[in-house]
């Protein structure tokens, strides 16, 4: 049975064969394929790393970040952030789900959230060379009951059979290990922080079950708002040195958004990093560059708020679980946001816990998923 990650930026497929986990991998090599559609003038659209490259070419046609406005309508306050922050065009009436207009029509979110299943699907029955038809997805911890149904409707428009829907951070546990020969079978915190929501849950593993304690977290908090972050401090440099909105282009402020999240991924692995859009700015017959060095001390106020509201929803989370944070055993730490240097210092100080760290952290949902499928009586 498939697991499946529907992310917000990145999206995975997991299948345990032989009692190992596989992942339906793209052209690249890469697990993690990126949530974006592209709508071609003619033929079927385009998804993942290929969909990814055409957005600064054709924004308008380019669809990402759609997770967030499932089962949401135009007038949400997810939808108008994602609005504020895409080239490409949502439409809706009153309390419908919103749409995208592309070039070939309009698509309600949940019908680009269905292509992508979809397309995973295929990429998993190429890569395992044979039809998969039942899966267990899954969805951050605060999704609306109504969106979690949809999830089966959504599953069945991609050709599948969604047997389960689990949260993300329970399925990151199944992950980690919680019912695994080394657990203690002490309470673990799990700290999922992707691309768009940060999803957290108390689980224990105990009498063949894996109970969930508590869930919480923040459905607007990402690595998708580090990069908005880092982008303003982007614009108010540039205005600060040549008096240029660069806001006012929303082509140029997406390739300023997509660097920030490159020099983002470069600061989490060396203390400094080049910001650098050849030729982005042009007046009077002139062109310069977008030339900034930054470092991981000049982003920390930058992103200083977004870490605290991380760790203020973590620890409302423990309190709900009723557990006494120093009898959690560790934290677990996945999801792509964990990455970075300031996010995971700033879980360690306030909670003074172990940090359970895995180098591949961006596919453990998936993996859970997966695990779920094969082992199903685990969590009631
Ligand atoms: N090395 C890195 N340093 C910092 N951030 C990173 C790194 N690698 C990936 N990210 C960020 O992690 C995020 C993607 O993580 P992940 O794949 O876990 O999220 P997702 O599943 O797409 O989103 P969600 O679970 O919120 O729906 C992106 O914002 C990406 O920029
Ligand atoms: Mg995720």
């Amino acid at each position: 049975m498939l697991g499946l990650d529907l992310g917000t930026t990145y999206s995975t497929a997991a299948l345990v064969v032989n009692g190992k986990f596989h992942y339906a991998i793209d052209d690249r090599g890469e697990a993690c394929i990126p949530s974006v559609v592209h709508f071609p003038r003619t033929g079927a659209p385009v998804v993942g790393a290929e969909a990814d490259k055409l957005r600064v070419a054709d924004p308008e046609n380019t669809v990402w970040g759609i997770k967030r406005v499932i089962g949401r309508s135009l007038d949400s306050p997810q939808a108008r952030r994602l609005q504020a922050g895409v080239v490409f065009k949502l439409v809706g009436h009153g309390a419908d789900e919103v749409k995208v207009r592309v070039r070939t029509g309009d698509y309600a979110a949940s019908e680009i959230a269905a292509i992508l299943l979809r397309n995973l699907r295929e990429r998993a029955q190429h890569r395992f060379g044979k039809s998969l038809t039942r899966a267990v997805v899954t969805v951050p911890v605060l999704t609306p009951r109504h969106v979690r149904d949809d999830m089966v409707r959504i599953g069945r428009m991609a050709g599948l059979e969604v047997l389960r829907v689990v949260a993300e951070p329970v399925a990151g546990a199944l992950a980690r290990g919680i019912a695994g020969a080394g657990d203690t079978g002490a309470p673990r915190l799990i700290f999922d922080f992707g691309g768009g929501t940060l999803d957290l849950t108390v689980v224990q593993h105990a009498a063949n079950l894996v109970k969930v304690l508590a869930t919480g977290g923040d459905d607007s908090l990402g690595g998708d708002d580090f990069d908005t972050q880092f982008s303003r401090y982007v614009a108010n440099a540039v205005w600060g040195s040549h008096q240029l909105d660069v806001t006012r282009d929303a082509v140029l402020s997406d390739t300023i958004h997509r660097t920030c999240e490159r020099v983002k991924r470069a600061l989490s692995a060396a203390p400094s990093a080049r910001y650098l859009i050849p030729e982005a700015l042009g007046a009077k017959g002139r062109r310069w560059d977008i030339e900034l060095p930054v470092t991981r001390q000049v982003m920390a106020p930058v992103w200083d708020e977004l870490v605290g509201r991380a760790v203020d929803a973590t620890r409302e989370t423990i309190k709900a679980s009723g557990i006494d944070p120093k009898s959690l055993s560790a934290v677990s730490l996945i999801g792509g946001t964990t990455f970075i240097p300031q996010v995971r210092e700033a879980v360690s100080r306030a909670f003074g816990l172990p940090l359970d760290i895995e180098n591949d952290p961006q596919t453990a949902v998936a993996r859970g998923a997966a695990f779920l499928g094969a082992f199903p009586a685990l969590i009631r």
